[in-house]
């Protein structure tokens, strides 16, 4: 597995190991610009990608620890908010924890407790599952080290949490840390399949805001596991994959150079090959809404000629985030409101910007 640094772990049973305790992070969502579409066995991804960390959505999660009576069961209580998780976030939960105990064997000594919130609301077109399972892995690290009273260097620690993270949700190895995340082999020499690194471009790029226009809040159409499974017999799996990989390469270099040129056209070819990709899946699945494609038209129109810093990208759903320099700021926003008025739409209009990771609060 991993290429990172190996930690010498003390046996069971070290009296300064703390056999209870809370500890509690604070985790990024973060939006691609190059995507992630397609993997293969261990959420290794099928392609490079690289994201903006975001600011203000973010996941808070404590975990508290206690001694259990057999360490057969993986044993917790999760809440988000007031509420228990459901069945099936419940299992990744688990499953994440039995992947953390193949290397740290003594956290099946203890029961959990896990309490989550979100700053967002559920379905916003924010992926709350990279934000969430990122600050639990980073959690249950932080709880894998206290329980063996081992220490781990912040690098080492951010880079492990991405790696487990990975295994919870691909999106979430890249919300530890920020402003921009790369996670994928083929991306650059240092990249890596198992966990994603940070990548500081430009400083042009270190503040860019993100207005998320809400088309439709209900819950995805198509989960990201059987998103992801539509690039398995894909006709242009392979094309996708070089395409991925050049598009990674000419943006990391474009980002260095402050070229919001280049920025603008990769980000928003990626946003259309992905739902290019999932119209022409073996099963066709559309996602956009006549709003998202008319916003998309007026939004080229309104531009033509003014050279704003401006880019549109699209998830796995309908929903838009327009990302811009702060100079262009005020004419965006202008631009959204009269939209929004002239379509005689009431749209929830989410703001965020470039972010810098996760941060451990106790
Ligand atoms: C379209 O990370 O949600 O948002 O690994 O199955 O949990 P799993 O998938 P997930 O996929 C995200 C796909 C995407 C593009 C991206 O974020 O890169």
């Amino acid at each position: 597995m991993a290429e990172f640094g190996k930690i010498q772990f003390q046996k069971k049973n070290n009296p300064t190991a703390e056999q209870k305790g809370t500890v509690e992070w604070r985790s990024p969502s973060n939006i691609a610009l190059i995507k992630y579409w397609g993997k293969h066995k261990g959420q290794i991804p099928m392609n490079p990608s690289l994201s903006m960390t975001l600011k203000y959505a973010f996941t808070q999660t404590e975990v508290s620890w206690e001694p259990k009576n057999t360490n057969e069961k993986v044993a917790f209580d999760f809440f988000l908010g007031h509420e228990k998780a459901g069945e099936e976030f419940e299992k990744r939960i688990e499953m994440l924890i039995r992947h953390f105990a193949n290397e740290f064997p003594q956290l099946l000594d203890y029961r959990f407790n896990i309490k989550s919130i979100n700053t967002f609301p559920h379905s916003t077109g924010i992926a709350s599952s990279a934000s969430g399972l990122s600050a639990l892995a980073l959690s249950i690290l932080s709880v894998a080290l206290k329980t063996n009273a081992a220490s781990m260097n912040y690098d080492e620690q951010v880079q492990k949490a991405s790696y487990y993270a990975r295994l919870g949700s691909g999106s979430a190895c890249r919300s530890v840390e920020g402003p921009y995340m790369i996670w994928g082999s083929g991306a650059q020499t240092n990249s890596s399949d198992q966990y994603a690194i940070p990548f500081t471009p430009h400083k042009d790029f270190h503040k860019i805001h993100d207005s998320i226009i809400l088309f439709d809040k209900r819950p995805k159409k198509v989960g990201s596991s059987a998103g992801h499974a539509l690039m398995k017999e894909h006709p242009y799996r392979k094309g996708r994959i070089e395409q991925a990989k050049k598009n990674t390469k000419k943006l990391i270099e474009a980002m260095n150079a402050g070229d919001f040129e280049t920025w603008q056209y990769i980000t928003e070819q990626e946003a259309l090959s992905l739902h290019g990709l999932m119209m022409s899946s073996p099963q066709p699945v559309l996602l956009l809404e006549p709003n998202t494609l008319k916003f998309i038209n007026d939004l080229l129109e309104f531009r033509t000629g003014k050279g704003y810093k401006v880019a549109f990208t699209i998830d796995a759903g309908p929903n838009i985030h327009l990302l811009y320099a702060p100079s262009d700021r005020k004419a965006i926003q202008d631009f959204i409101g009269s939209w929004l008025l002239d379509n005689h739409l009431n749209l929830e209009v989410i703001d965020d910007e470039t972010g810098n990771g996760a941060k451990q609060l106790f």
